[in-house]
């Protein structure tokens, strides 16, 4: 549902102050007019997200910059002009105009620029800015199709826009541009693609920054524990109760609910991610086991989520 009469009645949901969740080529957001502060107030409580916690706004091209930044700096245009529309999120020095509840009370503002041709469509349609979070409860596996944003929220689900699968699969790449560049999240484009434009990012440091849903250390998370696990040792973690996110087949020996071979190619890897996560987490296994992916930079957005979904599982929890 997100041919014409779709995006119309999202549309009218939205002016209304209700939520619609729309694909994004990252992943899929929960959106709510970004001048609405009601609205914005639904999209808190239907994620169950702690205020404090700002939102990305989502813009249809960056000429409406100047609607929500006060400032603009060099290098952050440069990214805009190379990188979006796409998966970047660029932080700015907020235009006083934004609603506090919007940027969590920071002095800044996260705008980005989607590809999806219906986030587009959207975006166009409704002529203003929407603020949209990853639309998955808090803390949750983000959703990259249609079916998981149901399957998150069940009978509380809003209108969902059907765009299919993500073709990104993992969030935007998150870049402040306020007093220096630096690289809160990695994410949709690689760092090295960045750097090539700006030169080197420095990466947050746990903790630093903002507060931020996504650069908490535990995220991501599925019900069931999950652990990483060296290569090597991958088949001597496992047994019949643990469901398996390897880089390679299944073993002979293997006999337990499902082991997933995500492949070798980080992209191809990003991209099925979160949907192999949801799967493993329906496996009815003990506990899930990942098989720890390469320290080569085009790896660095899966390892990022996959150690923030291990962290959610203390190795405590694994007995
Ligand atoms: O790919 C994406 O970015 C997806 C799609 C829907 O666009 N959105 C997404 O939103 O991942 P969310 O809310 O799940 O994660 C957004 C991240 C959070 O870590 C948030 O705190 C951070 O962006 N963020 C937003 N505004 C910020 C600001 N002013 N300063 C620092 N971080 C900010
Ligand atoms: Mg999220």
């Amino acid at each position: 549902m997100s041919d014409d009469r779709g995006i119309a009645e999202a549309v009218e949901r939205l002016r209304a102050g209700g939520l619609v969740a729309f694909p994004t080529e990252t992943v899929y957001g929960l959106g709510a007019d970004a001048r609405n502060v009601e609205a914005i107030g639904r999209i808190y409580a239907l994620k169950g997200r702690p205020p404090g916690h700002p939102l990305i706004v989502h813009l249809a091209s960056a000429d409406e910059l100047g609607d929500w930044a006060a400032e603009v700096p060099a290098a952050a245009r440069r990214l805009a002009e190379r990188f979006w529309p796409g998966p970047l999120t660029l932080i700015l020095p907020c235009s006083p105009s934004v609603a506090a509840a919007l940027r969590g009370g920071q002095p800044s503002i996260g705008l980005r620029v989607p590809s999806h041709p219906v986030a587009q469509r959207l975006l166009r349609a409704f002529g203003g800015g929407i603020a949209a979070p990853s639309a998955n409860r808090y803390g949750r596996v983000s959703p990259t199709t249609a079916q998981h944003v149901r399957d998150e929220f069940g009978a509380d689900a809003p209108l969902v826009l059907d765009g299919g699968d993500c073709s990104v699969g993992l969030e935007s790449t998150i870049v402040s541009c306020l007093d220096e560049l630096l690289l809160l999240r990695p994410g949709g484009v690689p760092a090295t693609e960045l750097e090539a434009v700006v030169g080197p990012l420095r990466r947050a440091s746990q903790g630093e920054g903002p507060r931020a849903p996504g650069t908490t250390l535990a995220h991501y998370a599925p019900s069931t524990p999950l652990r990483l696990v060296a290569p090597a040792a991958v088949d001597a973690g496992v047994d019949a109760m643990s469901a398996v996110l390897a880089r390679g087949p299944r073993p002979l020996a293997y006999a337990g609910p499902l082991w997933i071979d995500a492949g070798s190619d980080p992209v191809r890897y990003g991209h099925d991610l979160y949907a192999n996560l949801r799967r493993l987490d329906r496996a009815g296994a003990r506990s899930i086991i990942v098989e720890s992916v390469p320290g080569e930079p085009a790896w660095e957005a899966v390892r990022d989520r996959l150690a923030r979904s291990a962290a959610a599982c203390p190795a405590e929890e694994m007995a």
